[in-house]
């Protein structure tokens, strides 16, 4: 189980501890991350490994259709690190086959290489596919309905309470919903969730569903609303 989690998040405490000993600063660290994503993803010959994902499209689909759950209603939806955008195509297809609500999906990524990829991909989208840092970045007209980040460590721990507070200010729109996932981690530990009450988050829904590669591993996804 330690293996599953390990592979995903090795990289970033190496980063993390090279930034802590004063090996790289702040800004190295985005750009060794920024390369690091957009050389392993454009490796790969197929959509899913392109944004990140190693698996085949069966278990992609179990893995991610849980978002369309914290979905509530018509609106904007921008996923933060969009990567080759092929979520955003995802939930649209999904969206729209079963007659869901209608949503006008939009990306952004830190990385040129992989928003080229996506705008290669989704011509039509290109307006609506940004290039950014999301802690720097913030929409310039209207907020979104939906926001959805994976990870908070696109960014090092000290700056992920400014991070989620630049999202949950910044990008999502009143009555709108920060949605946080889907991330693995060891079931009933938590451990996301009581990081974020110390930083007086709590979730006003969430989903759960066992991963499907060990038993004591779940996929989780929370979720903020804004008043
Ligand atoms: C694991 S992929 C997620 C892809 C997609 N959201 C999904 O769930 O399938 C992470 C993406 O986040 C991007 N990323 C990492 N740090 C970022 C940051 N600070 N700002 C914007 N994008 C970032 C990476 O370039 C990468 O494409």
């Amino acid at each position: 189980m330690e293996r599953i989690i390990d592979r995903a998040y090795r990289f970033n405490e190496e980063q993390q501890r090279a930034l802590e000993q004063g090996e790289i600063s702040e800004e190295e660290w985005y750009e060794i991350n920024k390369q690091y994503f957009t050389r392993n993803y454009l490796e790969s010959d197929n959509p899913r490994g392109q944004s990140g994902h190693s698996e085949d499209e069966y278990h992609y689909s179990l893995s991610h259709l849980m978002i369309l759950e914290a979905i509530n209603k018509d609106g904007s939806f921008i996923d933060v690190g969009c990567a080759n955008g092929y979520l955003l195509e995802s939930l649209e297809k999904w969206t729209k086959g079963l007659r869901y609500y209608n949503i006008e999906f939009h990306g952004l990524d830190i990385s040129e290489g992989l928003i080229d990829l996506a705008i290669k991909r989704l011509p039509d989208w290109k307006d609506r596919l940004f290039i950014g840092n999301a802690l720097y970045w913030a929409p310039e007209e209207k907020k979104y309905d939906f926001v959805c980040v994976k990870e908070l460590s696109y960014v090092p721990i000290n700056k992920q309470q400014s991070f989620l507070d630049h999202l949950f200010n910044n990008y999502v729109a009143p009555k709108g919903r920060l949605l946080l996932g889907s991330y693995v981690e060891k079931r009933n530990t938590n451990a996301l969730e009581n990081k974020l009450s110390e930083w007086d988050y709590k979730p006003t829904g969430y989903i759960e569903k066992s991963h499907h590669k060990h038993q004591l591993l779940s996929r989780r996804i929370l979720w903020f609303d804004k008043e």
